[in-house]
C-alpha cells in the first residue's frame, strides 16, 4: 500500500494504476489543513477552485482568480511539503491563447511549487492540455460535473445521464488522455459510465460522485470533516462532523471571557517579586501615571 511518505510522481500514480493501488485525493487550501492531511497518509492533495466556495464564501467557483489559488496552494505547500499537489486552473485562465493558458500555468507552478495543474473541460481544451504537457507541466484532467461550467449547466447537476452526453463525455475523456494527461477526475456522473470510461481509458480516473469503478477518489475537505452547513450532495460521506464541537468550543470561550472564569493564573504569566515591588513603588510615588481613567475609553 503507497503512503505519502515521500512525495509522489506521476511516475508513481502510473505504478500505482497499474498494480490497482486506489489513489486518494483529498482538497485542503491552507498551511494547517494540508498539514493534516498530510499527517493522514493521503496520496495526493488537490488545491480545488471549490475554495472559492468553501474559503472565501461565494456561490460558486467563477470569481476565484489565479492569484486565489497561487495564494491558497503556497500555504499548502508550507504545509505539505512531502505530498503531491495538484491545483485547480480558475475560470477563463486557459481558454483564450494557449500562450496564455502556458504562462498562466507557470505562474501556479513556479510560485506555488504545484507538482501539476487541473483543467477542466474535455475536446475544446485539448489544445491547451497539450500545451502546458509540452511545456512540462503535468495535467490532469476534470469532466462530468465542472462547476466552472455550472451557468451553462443552470445547476450543480449530475451530468452525463443520456447517451448522447455519456458518448460525448467518453469523446473528452479520450481527447484528454490524448492530448496527455496523466489523470482525469470524473465528478457526478453515473458510476456505470464511469466505470465504462475507466476501463476504456489508460490513465487513472479519480471520482467525486462517480462511484466505485475509478482508479482513486477525491472529496472536498470541509465534506469529509463536516465543516459545511447547508445541503449535502448524495455523494459526500462525512466521516465526522466537526462543525458542532467547534460552535460549542467558541461558544465556551465567549462565555468564560463574559464571565471572567478565564484567564485563570494558569494561563497567564508572573514578573519577578524585586521588578513588581519596584514598579508599585515608583507607581505609589507617582512616577508613573496612575490609570484613572477606563483603558478601553479611548478605542471606543
Ligand atoms: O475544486 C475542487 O475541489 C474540485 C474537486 C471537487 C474535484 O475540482
Amino acid at each position: 500500500m503507497a503512503q505519502s511518505l515521500k512525495k509522489l510522481t506521476t511516475a508513481d500514480i502510473r505504478t500505482m494504476y497499474q498494480t490497482r493501488d486506489p489513489i486518494t485525493m483529498i482538497t485542503a487550501y491552507d498551511a494547517s489543513q494540508a498539514a493534516l492531511v498530510q499527517a493522514a497518509g493521503i496520496d495526493v492533495i488537490l488545491v480545488g477552485d471549490s475554495l472559492g466556495m468553501v474559503m472565501l464564501g461565494y456561490d460558486t467557483t467563477i470569481p476565484v482568480t489565479v492569484d486565489d489559488m497561487v495564494h491558497h496552494a503556497k500555504a499548502v505547500r508550507r504545509g505539505a511539503p512531502d505530498t503531491m499537489m495538484i491545483v485547480d486552473m480558475p475560470f477563463l485562465s486557459y481558454h483564450q491563447a494557449v500562450f496564455d493558458t502556458v504562462r498562466q500555468a507557470g505562474v501556479i507552478m513556479q510560485q506555488a511549487q504545484a507538482d501539476a495543474v487541473k483543467l477542466e473541460g474535455g475536446v475544446k481544451i485539448a489544445q491547451h492540455v497539450s500545451a502546458l504537457v509540452d511545456a512540462g507541466i503535468p495535467v490532469c484532467g476534470h469532466l462530468g460535473l465542472t462547476p466552472q461550467s455550472v451557468l451553462n449547466f443552470g445547476g450543480f447537476y449530475v451530468q452525463a445521464k443520456e447517451q448522447e452526453t455519456a458518448e460525448k463525455l467518453l469523446e473528452d475523456a479520450r481527447a484528454i488522455e490524448q492530448a496527455g494527461a496523466f489523470m482525469i477526475v470524473l465528478e457526478c456522473i453515473p458510476s456505470q459510465l464511469a466505470k465504462i470510461v475507466s476501463q476504456v481509458l489508460n490513465i487513472p480516473t479519480i471520482g467525486i460522485g462517480a462511484g466505485s469503478g475509478c482508479a482513486g477518489q477525491v472529496l472536498v475537505y470541509h465534506d469529509v470533516l463536516g465543516l459545511n452547513s447547508g445541503k449535502r450532495p448524495k455523494f459526500v460521506k462525512q466521516y465526522a462532523n466537526l462543525q458542532a464541537p467547534i460552535i460549542d468550543a467558541i461558544k465556551t470561550y465567549r462565555d468564560e471571557v463574559k464571565g471572567q472564569a478565564f484567564p485563570t493564573p494558569e494561563f497567564s504569566y508572573d514578573i519577578s517579586h524585586r521588578a513588581l515591588s519596584a514598579l508599585e513603588e515608583k507607581v505609589e510615588a507617582s512616577e508613573l501615571a496612575p490609570v484613572d481613567h477606563d483603558p478601553l475609553d479611548e478605542e471606543r
